[in-house]
């Protein structure tokens, strides 16, 4: 009898468990209590003082009360310096209210708690970011190309808005926001909201964004920037040194806004302009809405980057459109993304070049994948409670563009493409989860037009690890060729100069020193190098692709120029690999150390937190 009746209260708490909703879909990467309360609109009025490293001013929060019992406020914040909170009451009059900000969690940062004790239409807080701010990055005048002006950018993604805003910092609350922003007159201040070209430069700028946003996506940048328009919808914020080369690189940038509109609808932002930042940009892009944030890693002479542009224009639908809920659903934002940019390359470059990217990209996932747990391949992605930060890979981006690749196969462009633009449609202005996209997709797409893949099958690739037998392999004959022809040469069976390099776009060039065998040999290496300069290639991708592979066959004329790289550039992407490859052995150990002692000052907090952790925290 006992023990039935054990069985069944284990029964009742495991369905209890399971059942568990709220435990499954919450975001535990913020302090807030949404379900509460949610901030309508929120009002900054900062002034940024390049001495200090600091923004300081207040916030003003506009309540949405979900709960009519509920008076308290729970926000984010880390790092933040508290003054005061006042909170505005039904009458209109302001009250202080009294706070209390907890001890500081590593990844959480500090709780801040707020009670009028009446549920406040408004609440002020004065306060000031700090230099430790984890989601800015404060570049003194002589970290710039022109050394005159001092330079500062946010970024915010992950969980970072809390270093400069109190706020609820997840993607499951939208707000809009506006801003006032005092700088030293020689600055230019821009924001992830409209921004006019035109404005006057006199140090004080005013900023309104209409549309309902994630916390992720307020986004300012200050600087000696100047602007350059690319059409009439778009343009180039950038320093001086980069300007006419960033808008002539991404030209394209019109002609993908309007093949993203005529395969998933309009473009529901106004204007569209990228800012170029210093190198030490964190991110190769950032889709603050309105205004990418683009690495200057990628202006290399030819456009043969430019993806990444139509990667952040993507997030203007998979992402700032229909946004993920939590960060263990990245992939609705990410992998969506990779296979809408892929889109846009197939139609703005064509078929040949997309499928090559497909292809690097399949093979890099391949590559990474060997190095991830299971967990760590799963789509809907356990973060075990780490920073979403140091989960982050591949698996969300290709994983996922390979999943929607795969259903675009199986069901056909023709009922495939209506779905994701009605899905877009459907979730406009919405944060949603990985379980209601699940049910969108099955009840959209799966039931629709049975028999073609089972809510099963959906479900293995979403919630189970590695790639399915099913997997799409892109096909790109070109790589097929320069295949064949580096085998030819590494066989000795042909002279170097029997490769046809110099039809070889940058793309066929990553494949080529991607696919190298470890086996080749130092002469072999000395005679690419000699003949195609690779180790001096401006083409921050190639550089990158050929370092790697010295390193990993010990060639070492390399070195002085990986010096090079490595201090001018502050991209997460292409020195962290670089680091990593390096600190397996005692000497390039002792060289990472040396060259990051130069580096590090230059770096972004992230990125200082990323290679502090692979050479400094070792033992
Ligand atoms: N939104 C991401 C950057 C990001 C993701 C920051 C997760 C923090 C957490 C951005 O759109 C991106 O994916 N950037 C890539 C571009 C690439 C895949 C074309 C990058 O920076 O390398
Ligand atoms: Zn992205």
């Amino acid at each position: 009898m006992l023990r039935r009746m054990t069985v069944m209260l284990g029964v009742l708490l495991l369905t209890l468990f399971s059942k568990g909703a709220a435990a499954d879909t919450a975001d535990n990467y913020t302090y807030a209590n949404y379900q509460q309360v949610t901030i309508k609109h929120l009002n900054l009025d900062l002034a940024i003082d390049f001495q200090q490293k600091t923004l300081t001013g207040f916030a003003d929060l506009n309540l949405n009360w979900l709960d009519s019992t509920e008076t308290t406020v729970l926000l984010d914040t880390r790092d933040l310096v508290i003054k005061q909170v006042y909170a505005k009451a039904a009458d209109g009059s302001w009250q202080p209210a009294p706070y209390s900000l907890a001890e500081r969690d590593p990844v959480l940062g500090s709780k801040l708690t707020v009670n009028a004790g009446f549920q406040a239409k408004t609440l002020r807080i004065y306060y000031h970011s700090t230099a430790e701010a984890s989601g800015l990055q404060w570049l003194s005048p002589e970290q710039t190309a022109a050394k005159t002006t001092p330079f500062m950018f946010s970024q915010n993604q992950a969980i970072h808005a809390r270093s400069w805003i109190p706020v609820q910092d997840t993607p499951a609350v939208r707000l809009t926001y506006s801003a006032r922003i005092q700088s030293p007159d020689d600055v230019l201040v821009v924001m992830s909201a409209p921004n006019d070209p035109t404005t006057a430069r006199d140090g004080d700028y005013q900023f309104t964004m209409p549309r309902a946003i994630p916390a992720y996506l307020i986004a300012i940048a200050a600087g000696d920037l100047q602007f350059k328009a690319m059409s009439e919808q778009t343009g180039v914020y950038a320093e001086a040194y980069i300007l006419d080369a960033a808008a002539k690189e991404f030209a394209s940038t019109q002609a993908m806004i309007d093949a993203t509109e005529q395969l998933y609808g309009e473009y529901r932002w106004g204007r569209y302009d990228l800012l170029i930042l210093p190198p030490s940009f964190p991110f190769g892009g950032m889709e603050n809405p309105v205004l990418s944030f683009i690495t200057p890693t990628v202006v290399a002479g030819d456009a043969s980057l430019v993806s990444l542009i139509a990667h952040e224009l993507a997030h203007s639908w998979s992402g700032n459109l229909v946004t993920n809920a939590t960060w263990r659903d990245l992939w609705l934002n990410e992998g969506f993304t990779s296979y809408v940019e892929n889109r846009i390359m197939e139609q703005v470059f064509g078929v040949d070049r997309a499928v090559m990217e497909q292809a690097l990209s399949a093979q890099a996932l391949q590559d990474e994948l060997t190095t991830l747990s299971a967990n760590d391949s799963i789509l809907h992605i356990d973060l075990q409670g780490r920073d979403p930060d140091d989960a982050f890979s591949g698996v969300p981006y290709t994983k996922g563009q390979l999943f929607l690749m795969y259903l675009e196969q199986q069901f056909g462009r023709d009922k495939f493409d209506p779905f994701v633009r009605q899905y877009f449609a459907d979730h406009a202005f919405q944060s949603i989860d990985t379980a209601t996209f699940v049910q969108y997709l099955n009840t959209n797409l799966l039931q629709k037009y049975p028999d073609l893949v089972s809510l099963e099958q959906a479900k293995t690739w979403i919630y189970q690890p590695g790639l399915p037998a099913t997997t799409p392999a892109p096909q790109s004959d070109a790589f097929n060729q320069v295949q064949q022809h580096a085998n030819n040469w590494l066989a000795g069976k042909t002279a170097l100069n029997a490769l046809p390099t110099q039809n070889w776009t940058v793309h066929e060039w990553l494949y080529f020193i991607n696919n190298l065998p470890m086996t080749i040999s130092q002469q072999q290496l000395a005679s690419l190098d000699a003949a195609f300069a690779l180790t001096q290639s401006a083409n921050s991708e190639i550089a990158h692709a050929w370092y790697l592979l010295a390193l990993k066959t010990g060639y070492q004329q390399i070195m002085p120029q990986l010096e090079q790289y490595l201090i001018n550039i502050g991209r997460r992407k292409l020195i962290i690999p670089l680091y990593k490859q390096l600190a397996i052995t005692p000497e390039g150990l002792a060289f990472a150390k040396k060259v990051y002692q130069q580096a590090r000052p230059g770096y972004h907090p992230l990125a200082q937190g990323s290679v502090d952790e692979l050479l400094l925290k070792r033992d």
